[in-house]
């Protein structure tokens, strides 16, 4: 179940006796490779100690809304940001109805009303309350608003009822955690990506490059490969594991990448991530260069412009659906829009990388993308696996429509 790799996952444990089942769970997820941190209700921590999902898990358990340290660690508005699908198991009929109301009086519910990521519950009560109006009329309500139900299941019950109200068990609630992941918006598409910096040799030991960490590049890889697509990655030199059926090419300098990128043609979408160096030395020099005394304190490199490769593929008859990458300190929406028209592009993402907070080398992100009308949607600071997965989405909408 590779979708479930590195995925991070809110466990929300509710006041049921299905609670005991979590422990089980949160051991299956991690089996999967997916990092889990568990936040419990006060009703949870009747049934199962938070030592115990504290051990499973590897991290402490998040308890309390109002509590100055616990906040100071990872608040509830990070855990929101953090996680890539909040989970509930077990959601209680009472979890339910103050979510189906978007009451927030407590961690659990407050991360669930802070957050944009998909959100998963699986109902655990007795038949009867599983049945009662009530519960059903929030359960459409749930359902309305894009929350999934996983189950409940039928059967016998801890109360000694039988019918419609089990918890899952572990294995197919990790199952449909891994399909969350997958949605086949580009089924039978190729998406060519670059990722990463490139390197421009000086001299056999030293190069030009800069700050791109190639993590955004990979999210897209791989969200794209959990969409369907087939995806070439070309990239220059990070230290990233390659996501799960994605084809990797390792290059190093510009033109190597845009080599590489016209030997993976014809493909139907390209998103260009990567940050590519505009100029490389004119010479690269044979021998390490030494210090020379006779020109002083100083060094003069002739550099000489890199091709474009956005803007050279999107030239060309074959041109794919091409996405670029506008990285800014200043200016961010009018240089993107220029650089959208310049190079031919359909769309244009854009990131503030004066912000630390986002952009190179952080986990996080936060962009707007413009289309060729200049209409700009956002997507809020999240972690780059979550705009990834929304920013394919959105790709694979305006793919459809073009
Ligand atoms: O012009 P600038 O480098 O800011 O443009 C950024 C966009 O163009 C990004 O999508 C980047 O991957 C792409 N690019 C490229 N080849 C270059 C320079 C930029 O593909 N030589």
């Amino acid at each position: 179940m590779q979708r479930l790799y590195r995925k991070r996952i809110v466990l929300g444990v509710g006041g049921g006796i299905a609670a005991y089942k979590s422990a089980e769970l949160v051991r299956r997820l991690r089996d999967h490779g997916a990092e889990v941190r568990v936040v419990m209700t006060q009703g949870g921590r009747e049934f199962i100690t938070p030592l115990t999902l504290q051990a499973l898990s590897g991290h402490p358990v998040h308890l309390d809304l109002l509590d100055p340290a616990a906040e100071a660690a990872m608040g509830h508005i990070e855990l929101a940001r953090w996680a890539d699908l909040v989970l509930i198991a077990p959601a209680t009929a009472d979890l339910m109805a103050r979510l189906a109301q978007g009451v927030a009086n407590d961690l659990l519910t407050t991360v669930v009303l802070a957050t944009n990521t998909p959100v998963a519950l699986a109902p655990a009560m007795n038949q009867a309350m599983w049945a009662d109006p009530a519960t059903q009329a929030n359960r459409e309500l749930l359902l309305k608003r894009g929350i999934r139900l996983f189950g409940p299941g039928s059967g016998s019950q801890a109360c000694g009822d039988v019918g419609m109200g089990r918890m899952l068990e572990a294995d197919e609630l990790a199952q449909a955690a891994a399909d969350c992941f997958a949605t086949g918006l580009l089924t039978g598409k190729h998406l060519l990506i670059t990722a990463g910096p490139t390197q421009e040799n000086i001299d056999p030991v030293r190069y030009i490059t800069n700050h791109s960490s190639g993590k955004m590049g990979f999210a897209l890889a791989e969200a794209a490969a959990e969409a369907g697509a087939r995806v070439t990655l070309v990239t220059g030199p990070v230290f990233l594991p390659t996501p799960d059926r994605v084809q990797r090419i390792d290059v190093v300098s510009a033109r190597d990448m845009l080599a590489a990128c016209e030997a993976a043609m014809p493909c139907d979408i390209l998103v260009a991530a990567a940050a590519v160096a505009d100029y490389r030395p004119e010479v690269v020099a044979p021998h390490k260069l030494k210090k020379d005394p006779t020109t002083g304190d100083g060094l003069l490199l002739q550099m000489v412009r890199n091709p474009d490769i956005l803007a050279t593929l999107a030239s060309r008859t074959d041109r794919p659906f091409c996405v670029g990458f506008a990285a800014e300190t200043e200016n961010l929406l009018e240089y993107a829009t220029r650089k959208l028209r310049d190079k031919n592009l359909d769309l244009i993402v854009a990131n503030d990388v004066a912000n630390p907070s986002i952009g190179f080398n952080s986990e996080d992100n936060a962009v707007s993308v413009i289309d060729r009308q200049q209409h700009e949607t956002r997507f809020g600071q999240a972690s780059k696996g979550h705009i990834a997965r929304a920013l394919v989405a959105f790709i694979a909408d305006r793919y459809k429509e073009s």
